[in-house]
C-alpha cells in the first residue's frame, strides 16, 4: 500500500486530482469509479478547475458510482444521483450518458444489481477507483461485517453511518435504512485504488485499514489485498498510524525516482 501523508484536505485533494489528470491524460477514455461523501468534493472542486483550465477531459470518460440510497429517486435532494451531478457532472464535459450511478428506486432491485455489474464489466472495468471511508471503516456502504468477496448488494446501514450521514439529512429518522452499494469483491476488481481521509475523526479508521489485520469488521482492511491501493490522507487522520516515517521515507524515494 502507498500511504501518502499530506499538510491537510486541501493537499489530499489537490493530490488526488492529479491522480485523476494523470489518468486520464494516460487513458482519456478512462473508466472512473467515483464515491459520494464531503471527503471528495475539495477533489472535485479541483477537477472542475482543471478542466476549465482546459488539463482535463471528460469527454470519452465513463463513470460508475459506488452507492445509492435505497428508495430516493435521483432528484431527491440527498440522492447521490445528485449529488454527482450537482458536485461534479455539470460542471465537466461529460456526457450524461456516460455516468453511472445505481438507482435505488427501481421497482426490480435485483435486475438493477445485475445490471451495473454487467455494465461495469462491458465497460472494461474500472481504471481508479475513488473512495472514501466511513468511521467504522465501511467503504462505499460495505459496513462491518460485509463479506470481503462481496458483489453489488443492498445493504442496512448501520446506527453509527446513519448517525453520521444525519447532518444532511433534517433528522436520523429521515436518514434511509438501506442503500445499493458495490461489494467488497466488486472494488478489489478495480485496476487500481485511491482511499481519501481526512480529519481526527477518521484516524482510527485508517489506522486499522491500513496497519489492523485483514477482517470483515474493518471493511477498508480489504483493500491491503489490491496490489494497487494508495491512501491519501492528511496528518490528522494519519495520527494514530504507527509507521509514520517509514511511510514518509518511501514518498521520498518515489520522488527520487521520479514517480508521480
Ligand atoms: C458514506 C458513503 C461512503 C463515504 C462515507 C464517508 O457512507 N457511502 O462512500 O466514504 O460516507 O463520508 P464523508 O466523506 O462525508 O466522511
Amino acid at each position: 500500500m502507498r500511504v501518502v501523508i499530506l499538510e491537510n484536505a486541501e493537499a489530499v485533494a489537490e493530490f488526488a486530482a492529479l491522480q485523476f489528470i494523470h489518468q486520464v491524460s494516460g487513458k482519456p477514455d478512462s473508466v472512473l469509479g467515483l464515491a459520494t461523501g464531503s471527503t471528495p468534493l475539495g477533489t472535485y472542486g479541483k477537477l472542475i478547475k482543471a478542466h476549465r483550465e482546459g488539463r482535463i477531459s471528460f469527454r470519452r470518460v465513463c463513470t460508475f458510482n459506488l452507492d445509492e440510497y435505497l428508495g430516493l429517486s435521483p432528484d431527491h435532494s440527498q440522492s447521490y444521483h445528485r449529488f454527482m451531478r450537482e458536485s461534479l457532472f455539470d460542471h465537466i464535459d461529460i456526457s450524461s450518458g456516460n455516468t453511472h450511478v445505481p438507482r435505488g428506486d427501481v421497482n426490480d432491485i435485483e435486475k438493477e444489481i445485475e445490471e451495473y455489474e454487467r455494465a461495469i464489466e462491458a465497460a472494461g472495468g474500472i481504471d481508479l477507483q475513488l473512495l472514501g471511508i466511513g468511521t467504522d471503516g465501511h467503504i462505499a456502504f460495505n459496513e462491518p461485517g460485509s463479506s470481503l468477496a462481496s458483489r453489488t448488494r443492498v445493504k442496512t446501514l448501520t446506527r453509527r453511518t446513519r448517525e453520521d450521514n444525519a447532518r444532511f439529512f433534517g433528522s436520523l429518522d429521515e436518514v434511509p435504512k438501506m442503500a445499493l452499494t458495490m461489494g467488497i469483491g466488486t472494488i478489489l476488481e478495480s485496476r487500481s485504488i485511491l482511499l481519501l481521509a481526512c480529519g481526527e475523526g477518521k484516524a482510527d479508521a485508517i489506522q486499522k485499514t491500513v496497519e489492523g489485520p485483514i477482517t470483515s469488521l474493518v471493511p477498508g482492511s480489504a483493500l491491503q489485498l489490491h496490489s494497487r491501493v494508495t491512501i491519501a490522507v492528511d496528518i490528522k487522520a494519519a495520527s494514530k498510524l504507527s509507521q509514520l516515517e517509514y511511510y514518509a521515507d518511501c514518498e521520498r524515494n518515489r520522488t527520487e525516482l521520479g514517480k508521480v
